[in-house]
């Protein structure tokens, strides 16, 4: 990072990277005592992953307050920046206060909705800035600092501390339980012979339901929704209420895992020596972060089942190589597909909607397709000769499908008790 480099891939994160560091408004330091000696607002953004038992691990909010409280100075406005439990801000003030004597300081919440993939856009034209203050310092120093957002009309929305940290976390779980409901409509659809792709549309054309994170899939993966779900299910049961629709939520992400991998078998029979090309490994599509990625999931489970998989992502290759080293990894789709016996899209990169279908059908040993993703047209696939298999909606499939109609006159000469 000293250098502007950027450990990760983010469009356009490199590039502002570099600005803002030529600029002088930019840099890094690996001392805390650097960077706290002068601040007058600290954000604490340090990762808070889960522990073995789903809660949030807040260790690294606990040793950035001592450091804070170690080099900052006086009148300090300390802000959450970190996805954290509601009560977690209430705990950091208290270390602060115990590890200096008269520190003067301020704790806020400050809860970031970024996306990865489009993180600049989102942090720059944000649609609500969150700030969750109890002071006037801090309301004061908040306001401030995002006023030049604010001055171009973004919404800053001021709750106590507990709301703001609260909000986060129920903003994630709702959006996971969007997709949930939108996989379990996949289930059902696939049994009725109905699309989910439209009723998804139809739904989401009621303003008050939204189209947004209704995609039927391979579910959500990610480094916050799975993370975030169990630590709020965890925080309410110790508040002494059971949030049992949270554990549904995942039960329905796990299940789409499921079912894709039931396709592929269905598909293929046995899955011992056959060999899976899987399309897109990163958890969706703009990143190279594999961590909690469903196209990993079932790559895994596949290996399990004895079949040979290769991947290929345009980003996320060397990360899903590191986390799944069975795994196989290509340089582009068409090596994936060579000699594949099933073409699994797990992750709908734009690239991917665009491939020529004749030369993956030309070196695949079967022609057969498993769109976890919905990203093919299904018209198109099925022209192309594939069997295809999307999700919660109509397969095309092509051998078993050609129902051979007999010939009408001879039918209706033959009679209900067939031919005479
Ligand atoms: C998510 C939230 O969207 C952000 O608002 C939040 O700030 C962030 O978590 C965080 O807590 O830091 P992110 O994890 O980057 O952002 O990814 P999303 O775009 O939300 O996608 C999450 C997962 O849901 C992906 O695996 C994606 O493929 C899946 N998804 C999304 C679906 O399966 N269906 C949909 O309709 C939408």
């Amino acid at each position: 990072m000293t250098r502007g480099v950027c450990p990760f891939y983010e469009p356009g994160l490199e590039e502002a990277l570099g600005r803002e560091m030529a600029a002088g408004r930019l840099s890094f330091t690996a001392e805390a005592s650097e960077a706290l000696r002068d601040a007058d607002v600290v954000f604490i953004c340090v990762g808070t992953p889960a522990r073995a038992n789903g809660e949030a691990n807040l260790v690294a909010m606990e040793s950035s307050a001592r450091e804070i409280a170690r080099h900052a100075p006086d009148g300090v406005v300390v802000v959450e920046k970190s996805t954290v439990p509601a009560g977690t801000a209430e705990r950091v003030g208290n270390t602060l206060a115990r590890e200096r004597n008269g520190f003067r300081f301020d704790v806020a919440s400050n809860p970031e909705f970024l996306r990865e993939g489009t993180a600049l856009q989102d942090a720059l034209q944000p649609d609500r800035i969150v700030i969750g203050v109890e002071s006037e310092r801090a309301r004061d120093v908040l306001r401030r600092l995002y006023q030049a957002l604010t001055d171009q009309g973004y919404r800053l929305i001021e709750t106590d501390i507990a709301t703001a940290e609260l909000a986060k976390h129920a903003s994630n779980a709702f959006l996971a339980m969007k997709i949930s409901f939108a996989n379990a409509l996949a289930r059902i659809c696939e049994r009725a012979g109905a699309d989910v792709t439209s009723v998804a549309e139809v739904m989401g054309t009621d303003p008050r339901i939204d189209r947004a994170f209704l995609n039927a899939g391979l579910g959500y993966g990610g480094y916050c929704f799975p993370k975030d779900l169990t630590a709020l299910g965890r925080m309410a049961a110790r508040l002494g209420y059971e949030f049992t629709l949270l554990k549904e939520i995942e039960r329905l992400n796990d299940e789409a895992i499921d079912a894709a991998a039931a396709k592929v078998e269905d598909a293929l029979w046995n899955l011992e020596d056959k060999r899976v090309a899987i399309l897109g490994l990163a958890f969706k599509p703009g990143t190279d972060d594999v961590r909690f990625s469903p196209a990993l999931a079932l790559a895994q489970r596949l290996l399990t089942a004895g079949a040979r998989v290769v991947g290929f992502d345009p980003q996320a290759s060397a990360n899903a190589k590191q986390d799944l080293p069975e795994l196989e990894v290509a340089s582009d789709p068409y090596e994936a597909a060579t000699g594949a016996h099933c073409l699994v899209l797990a992750t709908e990169w734009e690239e991917f909607r665009h491939l020529d279908l004749a030369a993956l059908k030309q070196v695949m040993a079967y022609p057969v397709i498993v769109d976890g993703r919905n990203a093919f047209d299904p018209a198109e696939v099925a022209a192309a000769g594939f069997a295809y298999y999307p999700t919660g909606r109509p397969p095309v499939l092509q051998d078993r499908s050609t129902v051979v109609l007999p010939d009408l006159d001879e039918a209706l000469l033959a009679g209900p008790d067939g031919p005479r």
